[in-house]
């Protein structure tokens, strides 16, 4: 029996990275220009299951492929101790002087008896800056061509003094020519949004308003179809261009549907060609998954008026219009425009192109909200008693 090559799983690298080689493009140049290079500095944005993860760990191997050190974090409280922490092994493994511990000698020398120097500098921040210095010094003298490379995920996250620091510390290195890259992905609006509270510091507001934005759409299906017919032939079975074209469209170029429709199609035969019938089993069975993959957990972080008015919204086959969504919440134009905010905020919905309507940003959010709305209210009263 052949291995199941999909990867329906978050942060899994999938076997084709579908339709993202020209952002790939712009951060290999941007690793080849090195130091200054616009693209070191960017924001992955999408939406959940876009695949803002694996992009990140695609963008960080091709980096060390380059001979850039590369440092993977998530934006949780602590994150500068981490990275502190990382950078100074990288600096170790390359065999260069810690050169706080060298001031720190000196102290000792002039008889103060304790460590006065790290009494003084209880905070971590500013030995991060030292550290990322003196490890760019050690690799300028191994090549003097590559550097550090962060990755930092769900930036939107990230506690608001932690983002200051960091943005300070990476601008300062920026203007010292240092060779550092800061690669962060996150929700696009709660990444806006995260820049906009920040406007009350004019300096790092600007500085991240700057970067890069690199937005993961969804895939074109000609690309979807092409990835289903190599992923599965290098898998040992086969699949005809028409078959593969069924599949795609079952995924609507929605990333995270190309590894469950691939799974589920696959699982259906296990061996010999995929078929149509494979795929109408499993594109059945990748929607459910979906449901409980996605919308469920995405659902349970929201509050019971945010499941609300999603529920209202699901009654419309197409985008809402904010008028209908007042009526049938019978609530006022503010609080509706409070809870459209949150769940923008929250990537659930998006404004549509049609002026005062709103739409989903989840592929089958609606379907499934349609399907689980007893349930959903439900839930709601439970919150309301609770
Ligand atoms: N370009 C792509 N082509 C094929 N599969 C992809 C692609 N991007 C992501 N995937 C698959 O989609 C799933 C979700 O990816 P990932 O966890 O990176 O999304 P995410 O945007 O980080 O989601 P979240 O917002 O929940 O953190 C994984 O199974 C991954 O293998
Ligand atoms: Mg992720």
């Amino acid at each position: 029996m052949s291995r199941n090559p999909f990867k329906p799983t978050a942060g899994a690298t999938p076997p084709v990275l579908v339709g993202r080689e020209p952002a790939l493009e712009e951060l290999d140049e941007a690793l080849d220009d090195g130091a200054g290079s616009p693209y070191l500095l960017q924001f992955v944005t999408g939406a959940r299951g876009a695949g803002k993860t694996v992009m990140l760990t695609e963008m960080g191997r091709r980096a060390r492929e380059r001979g850039w050190i590369v440092v993977d974090e998530t934006a949780t409280p602590g994150l500068l101790t981490r990275l502190t922490r990382a950078v100074r092994h990288h600096r170790e493994q390359l065999g260069s002087p810690d050169r706080s511990r060298i001031s720190g000698v000196g102290l000792n020398i002039l008889g103060t008896g304790g460590d006065v120097r790290m009494e003084g500098a209880p905070r971590e921040a500013p030995d991060l800056r030292d550290e990322i210095g003196a490890l760019c010094d050690a690799m300028d003298r191994h090549d003097g061509e590559t550097g550090l490379i962060i990755t930092v995920d769900e930036i939107h996250t990230i506690r608001q003094e932690e983002l200051d620091e960091l943005a300070a510390i990476i601008q300062h290195l920026i203007r010292e020519d240092r060779s550092v890259g800061l690669l962060m992905a996150g929700i696009p609006q709660a990444v806006e949004q995260m820049i906009a509270d920040n406007a009350q510091r004019p300096k790092v507001s600007t500085f991240l308003r700057r970067a890069e934005r690199t937005v993961l759409e969804h895939v074109p299906l000609a690309d979807v179809a092409a990835a289903f017919q190599q992923t599965i032939s290098e898998g040992g079975r086969s699949i005809s261009e028409e078959v593969a074209w069924e599949c795609a469209r079952a995924t609507s170029g929605y990333p995270f549907m190309i590894q469950l429709v691939g799974f589920h199609t696959w699982r259906v035969g296990r061996e010999g060609p995929v078929t149509r019938e494979h795929v109408t089993q499993g594109r059945a069975k990748a929607r459910k998954r979906l449901g409980e993959l996605v919308h469920a957990p995405a659902l349970r972080d929201l509050s019971a008026v945010d499941r609300t008015f999603l529920t209202h919204m699901s009654v419309d086959d197409g985008p809402s219009r904010y008028a209908d969504l007042r009526t049938r919440m019978g609530e006022t134009p503010n609080y509706i425009s409070v809870y459209r905010d949150r769940l923008i905020r929250a990537g659930m919905i998006q404004p549509s192109a049609v002026h005062g309507h709103v739409e989903f940003a989840l592929p089958e959010l609606r379907g499934y909200l349609r399907e689980h709305a007893a349930q959903l209210v439900a839930e709601v009263n439970e919150d309301d008693q609770g």
